[in-house]
């Protein structure tokens, strides 16, 4: 399974001849590498819907058709923008896409729209825990450090994504304090450098972790690809 860090909380995973976008904030993300346009999907997964997460989610779903898999609220506003393919869940629910599966789990933070229209505010943040390409991938999405982590740790993570950006989820301490929770081999830092406020050292964050925690660390810079 290849792995690729498009900047900000942006991924895409491949596996097996199918594409997932996690979270695909391209187009005003000064760090992403790629254009909006050039990216492909069989499926688009967020975690809230945060303008910095939602992203280009709608014109990517329009023109390739990909299922788009968030919390109930948040799936259905997408659908009534005119996204046809949407796939509603919830805390705790499973859902299939094309190569793999996706569990909500829970995530502490808000979550609200910025749209031309004005603001709306559809539904709660969740994390999800992605099986896909023979791995256990848990996107924490934007949150703070929580106990029931414990939880997710058995999930048996292969990797687990980390916002550290602090300020708006948690910092470098606590998302290593997560780490240690989590117990997921791989750790992947995201959510920092991309704006002023949320500047962090991610070499710093990996020699926290690496010496308090069984897992590695892979900063990753915008644009790069590890196969897992
Ligand atoms: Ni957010
Ligand atoms: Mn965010």
């Amino acid at each position: 399974m290849k792995l690729t860090y498009i900047g900000h909380s942006a991924f895409m995973l491949e596996a097996d001849g199918k594409t997932v976008l996690v979270d695909p904030f391209v187009t005003g993300n000064g760090t992403a590498t790629v254009s909006a346009d050039d990216l492909t999907a069989d499926a688009i997964l967020l975690t809230h819907a945060h303008n910095d997460h939602v992203g280009d989610t709608i014109p990517i779903a329009k023109r390739t058709g990909a299922a788009v898999i968030g919390t109930f609220e948040l799936a259905t506003w997408i659908g009534s923008q005119g996204v046809e393919n949407v796939l509603p869940g919830n805390h705790g629910g499973t859902i299939a896409f094309p190569g793999g599966t996706v569990k909500f789990v829970p995530a502490w933070h808000t979550s609200s729209y910025e749209s031309e229209n004005g603001v709306v505010a559809p539904g709660v943040p969740a994390g999800l825990v992605v099986r896909f390409g023979g791995k256990t991938i848990y996107f924490a999405g934007d949150t703070c450090l929580f106990l029931d982590m414990q939880l997710i740790a058995e999930e048996d993570l292969d990797v687990a994504v980390l916002p550290i950006g602090d300020r708006f989820t948690m910092g470098p301490k606590d998302a290593a304090r997560a780490a240690g929770i989590l117990r997921a081999g791989t750790v992947i830092p995201c959510h920092y450098n991309t704006f002023p406020p949320i500047q962090q050292d991610a070499g710093a964050f990996k020699e926290l972790v690496e010496a308090e925690t069984a897992s590695r660390v892979l900063p990753l810079a915008p644009g790069e690809s590890v196969e897992l």
